[in-house]
This record gives C-alpha cells, sequence and structure tokens, in this order.
C-alpha cells in the first residue's frame, strides 16, 4: 500500500503526546528520587519517545539502548523475539526502566524485562508511550503508560511503516481513504 496517497488521521497530536510526557517525567522523577535510575531503551521503536521522556527526568539517569527484533516487515509480531543489541556492563544497585514505543502483543516487553532481571538489577519496570491491550498475546501490563489506543496499526513518533515515517512528529492511523 502506498500510504502517501492515502488520508492519515491524527490519533495523537504533538501537543497531547507532550502533554502526557510532561506528567510521566514528572511521576518517574518522583518515584525514582532515591534511586540509581537506568532507562533501558528499546531501538528502534522508542528512540524519539525516549528522547523526549528523557528531557523530562529531574533526578539522575543513565540512558542504555537495546534492539530486539520480532517484527520484521509486516503487520504482525512473529512471536519470536531476538536480542540483536543488548546492554552493557554491570546492572547490579540499578533501578532499570525499560521504554519502548508500543506494546501490543506484549512479547518483546515480556521477553526483554526477564532478560533483564536475569542481570539482577534492583528492579525492573516498563513506560510504554501506547498500550493496544485488545492485542495482547500474554499478561502485561505497563508499569508507566501514555496512551491506550484501539487495535490500528499507527505510525509515527518513532513508529515505522515499512521502516519509513518515524519521523513524524505525531501518531497517525492511515485510512482506506484516497487523498
Ligand atoms: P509486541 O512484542 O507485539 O508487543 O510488539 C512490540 C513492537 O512491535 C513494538 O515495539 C513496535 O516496534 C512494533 N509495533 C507494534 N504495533 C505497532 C504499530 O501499530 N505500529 C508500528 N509498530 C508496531
Ligand atoms: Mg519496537
Amino acid at each position: 500500500m502506498d500510504i502517501e496517497k492515502k488520508v492519515w488521521e491524527v490519533l495523537l497530536s504533538e501537543k497531547e503526546i507532550e502533554g502526557r510526557i510532561n506528567e510521566l517525567g514528572q511521576q518517574i522523577s518522583a518515584d525514582y528520587q532515591e534511586k540509581k535510575l537506568l532507562v533501558v531503551s528499546l531501538l528502534k521503536g522508542s528512540f524519539v519517545f525516549t528522547a523526549d521522556l528523557v528531557r523530562k527526568i529531574s533526578i539522575p539517569v543513565k540512558i542504555e539502548f537495546m534492539t530486539t527484533s520480532s517484527y520484521g516487515h509486516g503487520q504482525e509480531s512473529s512471536g519470536q523475539i531476538n536480542i540483536i543489541s543488548d546492554v552493557k556492563g554491570d546492572l547490579t544497585g540499578y533501578d532499570v526502566l525499560v521504554v519502548d514505543d508500543i506494546t501490543d502483543s506484549g512479547l518483546t516487553m515480556k521477553y526483554v524485562m526477564e532478560h533483564l532481571k536475569s542481570k539482577k538489577p534492583n528492579s525492573v519496570k516498563c513506560c510504554v508511550l501506547l498500550d493496544k491491550p485488545e492485542r495482547r498475546q500474554i499478561e502485561i501490563v505497563p508499569d508507566y503508560l501514555g496512551f491506550t489506543i484501539p487495535d490500528k496499526f499507527v505510525v509515527g513518533y518513532g513508529l515505522n511503516y515499512g521502516d519509513y515515517y518515524r519521523n513524524i512528529p505525531y501518531v497517525f492511523v492511515v485510512t482506506d481513504q484516497d487523498r
């Protein structure tokens, strides 16, 4: 499908996203005040969200990145999660917050959190911008959540369509309607 020829419906505007991220940043800063916060950002999808979120966190924070794969180029999870690039170093004493763009089946977040727990940090929690609970294949509830959204494929603000459109500053849904 050539999405350039379709009408894009804005699901979350830049303003809405910014407002919610301010709130999340404040909440995380308060909750992790006496802790050694380590944000683990899941590439590529969460790079935009992570960059905005960490700048709203007012306590000291370290940032690491992990790359996982499951989607390939389709819109369905393959179910098999692979770690392409892992966090570096010792996690002892850190309170880890895994940051991702979206929780869909939940398989990625579950797998990553279990993997990080095996490195024996103090705690492992997660923060996702978007949640599609209707699509869940395993039970997982985000500890910090931006927005619950309907079961639609969304693009923009880090989320890709055929590896493009991550740079669109809002979240949109591609409609069937021609422009
Ligand atoms: P899960 O393992 O099924 O929860 O999928 C998580 C990953 O799939 C996310 O980190 C996204 O990269 C990708 N994904 C899930 N839903 C969407 C979507 O609607 N648009 C773009 N990417 C998505
Ligand atoms: Mg992702």
